[in-house]
């Protein structure tokens, strides 16, 4: 069986490689190192790249650009037809796309459809995952009726949207941030190529992922960066809402088995799209993480709290993956918060 993974340096891209490769899958993976260019030498995912290589001697990296249709045609006439496509190669930064507007809206939108297109000409019956994010949804999840409690803001318990909020939520009418937007621009693409076409894609929109493997940075990769600042000592600033705010966060792990899951369902609907995350199983506030990791690295980190709150940022982010676990009842989440944070904690103590 072959796969193409883009983005196959990064987080969720090298993840997806290490699990195809382990099944003794051909892997053949698309990345240019953007993520250096883009946020510094320490977020480079060019190391990352060469543990695969190492590893698994048949996995193959090609250094192309997701924006360049002569490179992507290239590539799926060398290796094409494909039994799996994952594509999470993104511009994934609310606060870069702010300054780089142009490269953010060629990345995550004509990006995605330039492999959409050529996908569609190529290898169409793969089963084509893309990665999408819960950002598409703006920030209307700032509406919820948020209490404000000692280490976080959260729902009532007996509110109806406790457990998150789902795909019924609009997608419009609010703020995005130009990152939002560019990758809606790619997800509404996406969906469009699998009931316009009738492929098999599927979009799945997760609030924060996180793992060992991503390369934080102060711009992309909060939990990691977080992590990383409390281990080495670098201050770590808090912007705005105290550091109440809540994110979801779901391992890598826990999510390329969720695209598994949708890779082996011979049903699996053209277009099917799903919040997907860890829920009430894996979720902290920015002062939780920073105590949780504290703990874990027996260190006091340096913070710096700014007023200043992101523009289009989230009070609270948790959204709900009903709809997945209804359709993928063997989903489960492996990794819950006290595994996730330890298995980002335990790198620092070796
Ligand atoms: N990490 C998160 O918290 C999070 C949350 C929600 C959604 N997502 C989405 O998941 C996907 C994967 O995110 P990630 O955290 O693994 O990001 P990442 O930055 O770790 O990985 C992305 C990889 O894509 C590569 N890349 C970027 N632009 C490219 C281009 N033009 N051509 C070829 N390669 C390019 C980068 O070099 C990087 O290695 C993205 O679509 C992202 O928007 C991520």
């Amino acid at each position: 069986m072959k796969a193409l993974v883009t983005g196959s340096s990064g987080l969720v891209g090298s993840e997806t490689v290490k699990f195809l490769c382990d099944a003794g899958w051909e892997v053949i993976g698309v990345d240019n190192d953007m993520r250096g260019t883009m946020f510094g030498k320490e977020a480079s995912t060019e190391p990352e790249k060469k543990k695969l290589e190492k590893k698994y001697p048949g996995f193959i990296t090609v250094t192309a650009d997701i924006r360049n249709p002569e490179q992507i045609s290239e590539i799926f006439q060398t290796y094409a037809p494909f039994d799996f496509i994952v594509h999470a190669a993104a511009q994934p930064a609310h606060e870069w796309s702010t300054n780089h507007a142009l490269e953010d809206f060629q990345i995550n939108a004509y990006g995605t459809v330039v492999l959409l297109e050529t996908y569609r000409r190529f290898s169409p019956t793969a089963k084509f995952i893309h990665c999408s994010t819960s950002k598409v949804y703006g920030d209307s999840v700032n509406e919820l009726p948020l209490q404000e409690l000692e280490t976080r803001f959260d729902l009532p318990k007996d509110h109806p949207k406790w457990e998150g909020e789902d795909e019924s939520m609009r997608l419009d009418a609010n703020l995005h941030s130009l990152f939002g937007a560019s990758k809606a621009s790619g997800d509404i693409m996406a969906r469009e190529y699998a009931t316009y076409f009738n492929l098999p894609i599927t979009i799945f929109r997760p609030v924060c992922i996180s793992g060992p493997a991503h390369k934080g940075a102060k711009l992309h990769g909060y939990l990691a960066y977080l992590v990383k600042c409390v281990a080495t000592g670098e201050k770590y600033i808090i912007n705005g809402y105290k550091g109440k705010q809540v994110r979801d966060n779901i391992h890598s792990y826990d999510l390329v088995r969720a695209f598994w899951e949708v890779y082996q369902d011979p049903n699996a609907p053209c277009g099917g799209f799903y919040n997907i995350g860890a829920g009430r199983e894996s979720n902290n506030s920015i002062l939780e993480a920073i105590a949780q990791a504290e703990k874990l690295l027996g260190k006091k980190a340096t913070v710096e709290h700014s007023d200043v709150v992101r523009k289009g940022d989230h009070k609270w982010c948790i959204y709900s993956c009903k709809k997945f676990r209804t359709k993928y009842p063997n989903w489960k989440i492996t990794y819950n918060n006290n595994r996730l944070m330890k298995d980002l904690c335990d790198p620092y103590l070796l």
